[in-house]
């Protein structure tokens, strides 16, 4: 007899194992923090890219709509094909925010512009919103730096390298369109992005 009361003696079993099973919950919480790669800001940051890289897409596809609508069938396929890439993009950048233990809150996708008044206007919007990706990235990757973050380093480097290739498509578009004006010659840029 150990002269504590029987019921006490359970009360005591109980509220130990209670104690040693939150210990190891916040063992294996602890163990879940230290895999998380990136900094709150950075992850917040992220997740807004997600959908700028969506929102890509969305712009991409309304030009798309714009140049099949005209049977321009060569110029659409060129928007299609961006399109694609920016889905990719957006996977990309939600798969990597996944492998680092987050879960993005996504966020809502706004509508792109509705009409434009030319191809070159078409064109232009494509441009500009490439450039505005390219600074999204630089930020990025500047804040990689500050946090010592090197993986989100090499990401943001692999996406500005992107970029360089994604504007120089676009400014040439950009050129060959404005050269060509309205008429007839738009058929024949037509033709060229005809694969
Ligand atoms: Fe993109
Ligand atoms: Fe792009």
């Amino acid at each position: 007899m150990s002269g504590i009361p029987a019921n006490l003696e359970q009360l005591l079993a109980k509220q130990l194992t209670n104690i040693k099973q939150a210990q190891a919950a916040e063992e294996r919480a602890g163990a879940v923090q230290q895999t998380r790669f990136l900094s709150s800001e950075m992850t917040a940051l992220l997740t807004r890219q997600v959908g700028r890289e969506l929102f890509s897409y969305y712009v991409y596809l309304g030009l798309y709509n714009w140049f099949a609508d005209l049977g321009l069938d060569g110029l659409a396929g060129f928007m299609k094909k961006n399109a694609d890439e920016e889905l990719k993009h957006t996977e990309k950048v939600n798969a990597y925010l996944v492998d680092t233990n987050n879960r993005p809150a996504l966020p809502a996708i706004e509508a792109p512009a509705p009409e434009y008044d030319s191809a070159v206007a078409v064109a232009q919007a494509a441009l500009d919103h490439e450039i505005s990706v390219t600074a999204d990235w630089k930020n990025i990757h500047g804040l990689a730096v500050n946090d010592n973050d090197p993986t989100t380093m090499a990401l943001a480097l692999w996406f500005v390298t992107e970029q360089i290739e994604e504007e120089d498509k676009t400014m040439k578009l950009v050129q060959k369109l404005k050269l060509a004006g309205d008429g007839l010659a738009l058929l024949q840029i037509d033709e060229m992005y005809k694969e």
